[in-house]
């Protein structure tokens, strides 16, 4: 039998992963990565400019048809760009609809994505590392690919609550293989809305539905619709275990110092409460897939943006 991968996970915490669906990892990242991370972030939410910015706001949920899931092709094409995305609390909204920014521009982002370990090499330097890849295989990933990633900002007093959901419904593959990988980059506390998540949710609620595209890009029509379709052959939900999602009690509040990892399975469900606090709560976080499974072009990401699925080798560069 071959010796386990010594910079991988144990057989306790890969265990823990699958009984949980959430893994804490603790001192994942040292303080001087953490800093680098942080300033990195500071400098990127600083330089970016708001001319021309279509003030594409990241909300999340159901959403509905006068307020879709996602905005608009600025998010939809970001798959291979680095962009920036408003809290929904950052604007003041006229009654003619415009809107003005009632904070600092660096106050104001909920998340920066999608590319960011592709073209920010501070990024890409804490996501393509012999250790992540060895955790990647340890959860049974034969060739993890990064899908995404993304730095979550959770501004102080306006950091918009995440709903709960699983990330397959966003990250779709057949079979599901998508892993969340989030570092927190500053303490994570109730006050500043930590992750909360139902343990062992993955083992009795599969996943309902996926966000795809309605449309193809065309030579005449660039504009991507989407929504959300329901996954086929899956068993709907029980009343009795949709009451569970939408019981508060059931959650378990994931706090955490910074540095930590916190790896989620695709099918755990899992939220965040609104950020009332004076402090941010910024993360990092990547999502693997396996490139063994199969990757449609109803996703709502697609790389290049056409439509494909060129996504990056999680190797060490
Ligand atoms: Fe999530």
């Amino acid at each position: 039998m071959p010796a386990p991968n010594p910079i991988g996970l144990s057989q306790a915490q890969v265990d823990q992963f699958y009984q949980n669906g959430v893994l804490v990892i603790p001192s994942e990242l040292s303080k001087d990565t953490i800093s680098k991370l942080l300033a990195e972030s500071h400098k990127l939410l600083h330089e970016f400019s708001l001319e021309n910015h279509p003030l594409t706001m990241f909300t999340t949920g159901e959403g509905t048809d006068d307020k879709p899931h996602v905005g608009d092709d600025y998010f939809l094409f970001s798959g291979d760009k680095i962009r920036f995305f408003f809290e929904e609390d950052a604007f003041e909204v006229g009654s003619d609809g415009s809107k003005k920014l009632v904070k600092p521009k660096e106050q104001a982002i909920n998340k920066i994505g999608h590319y960011l370990h592709g073209l920010n090499s501070t990024f890409e330097n804490v996501t393509l590392t012999a250790r992540n890849t060895a955790i990647a295989h340890d959860l049974g990933l034969k060739d993890p690919r990064v899908l995404q990633s993304m730095l979550i900002c959770k501004q102080p007093s306006i950091g918009g609550e995440v709903p709960p959901h699983q990330d397959a419904t966003f990250l779709y593959t057949d079979p599901l293989s998508c892993v969340g990988f989030w570092y927190a980059l500053e303490n994570c506390t109730k006050s500043n809305g930590s992750l909360e998540f139902i343990p062992g949710s993955h083992k009795w609620a599969p996943v309902q539905k996926r966000l795809v595209r309605t449309n193809e890009i065309t030579e005449t029509d660039s504009v991507i619709k989407t929504e959300f379709e329901p996954v086929k052959g899956v068993e709907a939900l029980t009343s009795e275990q949709e009451k569970k999602i939408a019981d508060n009690d059931e959650y378990r509040l994931l706090e955490c110092p910074a540095g930590s990892l916190v790896l989620i399975h695709h099918s755990v469900i899992h939220r965040s409460a609104h950020n009332f606090s004076p402090n941010s709560r910024y993360a990092y976080a990547f999502h693997l897939i396996d490139g063994t499974a199969v990757y449609d072009r109803k996703n709502w990401l697609q790389i290049p943006a056409e439509g494909g699925s060129d996504f990056t080798k999680l190797q060490v560069p």
